[in-house]
C-alpha cells in the first residue's frame, strides 16, 4: 500500500498551526483556542492558547453522549489473580464521577497534586480519570519502584492526597504496598492530608485512623462530580522519568496538546478505529500505559485492556494470546523484551496455535532498541505486520514509527521507519551541524515539539532548559544517538547519557552510582548496563572499597544489592556486582563506563586515547570474567 506518510510530514512542519488545527477539530472544546501554537516564551512553546476542555469528558462523556454508552471501554483481566471485569463507558463514566466526587470531597480541587501508587487494576485506570475530572493533577508511580523514590515523588510534587492498594501481584507473590507506602511517607519531608487505600483481598491492610481512608467505602458515600474545565495549558499530570542523576525528571503534559496528538495518533500511527479493542501490555506507572492503555484508546472510542499479569509464566507462553482471543484483540503494543522472554520459553510457537487469533491486526513495539531476531521471529509466527516505533516518556507518543494508519511503509528490521508528522528529527555532530546520511550523530527534534510533548519539567524550567534545550539551542536533545539511511529511515542505536533500558524500563546508572557509594564500605564504584538476552541490558556494579575495609567481598555485594532495592526498587533487577581494585579513567579522572561495557560483552573496543593507566582494562576483564561476562553467545 502507499504510504501518505511523507507527504504529511512535509505539511505538518510547512504548516504546524493549520495541521494541528485541523486534528483538534476532531475533540470536544468548551472554549476554542485563541492561538495555536503561543511561541511568545521561546524555546517554551504551549499549545492551543486560550482553549479550555475537559480531558475526561473526551475521554467518557463525549462517548456515552455519542452512543457508545453499552460499549466496552475497559477490559481488566488479571492472569494473576484469574478473573476478568468489564466496564461500558457508561459504568466507567458512573466510577470514575463518583471517584472524582470522593476526591473533591477530600478537598482535592483543580490543580492540586494526587500521587497514584497502585498496581494494574482499574481502579488505577478510575484514579486517574477522576483527577482529570476535577482538573487535579495526577502523578503515577510504578509499583515497581522503592519507598525512596516514591518519597522523591511526593517530595517534588507535595501532593494532597494520595491513593494506593494494600497489595500488588507479581506472578504467584503478593507483594504488600501498604508498608512501602508507609515508609515513603515517613521519607517525605511534606506529608499528604490523606491517602485513599483499596483493600484487596489477597493481603489487607491496616489503616492508620485520620490518615487513611477505604477506597470502598468512600466510594459507597460518594456523589458523583461534573467535569470542571481547564485551560488547554494546565498540567493534566506529571511523571517521573530517569534522568542522568539520581533525581528523577518530573515530565509534565499539558490537557489540550495531548488530547489532540493522542487522539489523532490512534488512527494516524496506529490505524485504528473507534469500536475497536486496543491493547497495551505495560503498566500505567510508565508512559505507555498513561498514553495507550488509559488515555488515547479512550479519547479514541476503543475499547482498552488493562492485563495484570507477565507475558510468561502466568501460567505459560501463551498469556498473549490468551488475551487477544479472549478479548477480541485488533491492535497490540508492547515491549521487545516480553517477546524475547516469551521466545526463550516457546521458540516454536507452538502455544501461539491453541488460540485463534483472527481479530488480531499489528503488533506495535516500542521502549527500547528491538533487535532483527525478535521482530522477524514475531512476524513469522503471529503473521501480523510487526511495527518497530521510538518514543519516549518526555514526548508522550511516536517520534519515529511506520504509521499504518497513513499506509503500511515498508519494514526494516532494527529501524523505527519514518519520522511521525509533526516531529522534525535532525542528526547533528558534536557541533550542531547536521551530519550526512548514513552518518552517527545526536537526534535531536527541531524546536517546537509537537502537542503532547513535555512543555516543561515540574516546576523546573530552568532544569529543563538546561537538560533538553541547551546542548543544540534551537532543538530538543533527545539524547539518542542515530542515523538516517538513504531511504529517510530512522535507526536509533544507543543513548547519549547514562540511562540503560532494562526489560523496557528505563532507569539512571547515574542514580544506582548514589546509592552504591552511599554504603560506608564503597570508595568508589561504577554502574554499567550490560547485553541480557531477555531484559536488553541488566545493571553490574563495580566496587572499589575503602582501605582497611577487611570484609567479605560477598557480605557487602548482598547489602548493596539489597541497598538498591529499596532505595530505587526491585525493578532495577540489580544482582551482580564485583569488587575491583581500581576502576579504569582518562587521565582526567573521567570514569571509562563505555570501555567497560565493550569489555563485559565481548566486544572489541579501542583503548581510549586518553586512558590514564591500560593495565587496569587487564584487571577489569578477569574480574569481568570472575562473574561470569563475556556470557557465551547464545546458539
Ligand atoms: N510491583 C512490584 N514489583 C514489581 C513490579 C510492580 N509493579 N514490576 C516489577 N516488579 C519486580 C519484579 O517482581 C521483579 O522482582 P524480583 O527481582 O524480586 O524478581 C523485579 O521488579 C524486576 O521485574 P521485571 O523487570 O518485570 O522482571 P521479571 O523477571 O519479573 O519479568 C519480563 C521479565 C521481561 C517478563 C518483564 O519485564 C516484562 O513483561 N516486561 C514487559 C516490559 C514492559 O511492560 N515495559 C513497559 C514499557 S512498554
Ligand atoms: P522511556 O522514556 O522509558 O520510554 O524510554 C525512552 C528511551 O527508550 C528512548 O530514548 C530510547 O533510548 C529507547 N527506545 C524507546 N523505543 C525505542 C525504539 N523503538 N528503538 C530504539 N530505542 C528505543
Amino acid at each position: 500500500m502507499n504510504s501518505n506518510q511523507e507527504t504529511l510530514h512535509e505539511r505538518s512542519l510547512q504548516a504546524p498551526e493549520a495541521f494541528w488545527a485541523e486534528a483538534a477539530e476532531d475533540v470536544s472544546w468548551d472554549r476554542r483556542w485563541d492561538k495555536v501554537l503561543d511561541d511568545s516564551g521561546k524555546p517554551f512553546y504551549r499549545w492551543f492558547e486560550g482553549g479550555v476542555l475537559n480531558t475526561c469528558h473526551n475521554a467518557l462523556d463525549v462517548h456515552v453522549e455519542a452512543g457508545r454508552a453499552d460499549q466496552l471501554a475497559l477490559v481488566y483481566d488479571s492472569a494473576v489473580t484469574g478473573t476478568a471485569r468489564t466496564f461500558t463507558y457508561r459504568e466507567l463514566l458512573g466510577e470514575v464521577a463518583r471517584f472524582a466526587g470522593a476526591l473533591a470531597h477530600q478537598g482535592v480541587e483543580k490543580g492540586d497534586r494526587v500521587v497514584i501508587y497502585l498496581p494494574m487494576i482499574p481502579e488505577a485506570v478510575i484514579a486517574m480519570l477522576a483527577c482529570a475530572r476535577i482538573g487535579a493533577v495526577h502523578c503515577v508511580v510504578f509499583g515497581g519502584f522503592g519507598p525512596s523514590e516514591l518519597a522523591t515523588r511526593i517530595d517534588d510534587t507535595q501532593p494532597k492526597l494520595i491513593v494506593s492498594a494494600s497489595c500488588g501481584i507479581e506472578g504467584e507473590r503478593v507483594i504488600p504496598y501498604k508498608p512501602l507506602l508507609d515508609e515513603a511517607i515517613k521519607l517525605a519531608s511534606g506529608k499528604p492530608d490523606r491517602c485513599i487505600i483499596l483493600q484487596r483481598p489477597q493481603a489487607e491492610a491496616p489503616l492508620i485512623p485520620g490518615r487513611d481512608l477505604d477506597w470502598t467505602d468512600l466510594l459507597a458515600e460518594a456523589e458523583p462530580a461534573a467535569c470542571v474545565p481547564v485551560a488547554a495549558t494546565d498540567p493534566l499530570y506529571i511523571l517521573y522519568t530517569s534522568g542522568t542523576t539520581g533525581i528523577p525528571k518530573g515530565v509534565v503534559r499539558d490537557n489540550g496538546g495531548h488530547l489532540v496528538a493522542l487522539k489523532w495518533s490512534m488512527k494516524n500511527v496506529y490505524g485504528v478505529e473507534a469500536g475497536e479493542v486496543f491493547w497495551a501490555a505495560s503498566d500505567v506507572g510508565w508512559v505507555v500505559g498513561h498514553s495507550y492503555i488509559v488515555y488515547a484508546p479512550l479519547f479514541k472510542g476503543c475499547t482498552t485492556v488493562l492485563y495484570e499479569g507477565k507475558p510468561v509464566g502466568t501460567p505459560d507462553p501463551g498469556a498473549f494470546w490468551r488475551v487477544i482471543s479472549d478479548h477480541g484483540v485488533n491492535v497490540m503494543f508492547t515491549a521487545p523484551t516480553a517477546f524475547r522472554a516469551i521466545k526463550r520459553e516457546d521458540p516454536g510457537g507452538d502455544h501461539i496455535k491453541r488460540y485463534d487469533l483472527g481479530s488480531f491486526r499489528t503488533l506495535f513495539l516500542a521502549g527500547e532498541r528491538c533487535d532483527s531476531d525478535t521482530l522477524l521471529w514475531a512476524q513469522g509466527h503471529l503473521s501480523v505486520p510487526v511495527i518497530d516505533h521510538w518514543w519516549q516518556t518526555e514526548t508522550g507518543w511516536p517520534i519515529g514509527a511506520n504509521c499504518v494508519g497513513l499506509g503500511t511503509l515498508p519494514v526494516k528490521p532494527g529501524s523505527c521507519a519514518l519520522p511521525v508528522p509533526g516531529y522534525d528529527v535532525r542528526v547533528l555532530d558534536e557541533a550542531g551541524r547536521e551530519v550526512d546520511r548514513g552518518e552517527t550523530g545526536s537526534v535531536a527534534i527541531k524546536l517546537p515539539l509537537p502537542p503532547g510533548c513535555l512543555p516543561t519539567l515540574w516546576n523546573n524550567d530552568e532544569g529543563y532548559r538546561e537538560s533538553y534545550l541547551s546542548a543544540f539551542p534551537g532543538n530538543y536533545l533527545t539524547a539518542d544517538a542515530g542515523y538516517v539511511d538513504e531511504d529517510g529511515y530512522l535507526w536509533i542505536m544507543s543513548r547519549t547519557d547514562d540511562i540503560i533500558n532494562v526489560a523496557g524500563h528505563r532507569l539512571s546508572t547515574g542514580g544506582m552510582e548514589e546509592v552504591l557509594a552511599s554504603h560506608a564500605d564503597v570508595a568508589e564504584c561504577a554502574v554499567v548496563g550490560v547485553s541480557d538476552e531477555i531484559k536488553g541490558e541488566i545493571p553490574i556494579g563495580l566496587i572499589v572499597l575503602k582501605a582497611g575495609v577487611d570484609r567479605f567481598e560477598e557480605e557487602v555485594i548482598q547489602e548493596l544489592v539489597q541497598m538498591i532495592r529499596a532505595r530505587i526498587g526491585p525493578v532495577a533487577s540489580f544482582k551482580t556486582a564485583a569488587v575491583v581494585k581500581r576502576l579504569p579513567k582518562t587521565r582526567s579522572g573521567k570514569i571509562l563506563r563505555g570501555t567497560m561495557k565493550r569489555i563485559a560483552d565481548g566486544v572489541d573496543y579501542k583503548m581510549p586515547a586518553t586512558i590514564d593507566d591500560p593495565v587496569i582494562l587487564d584487571e577489569i576483564t578477569e574480574d569481568f570474567l570472575g562473574i561470569g561476562y563475556p556470557k557465551e553467545p547464545q546458539s
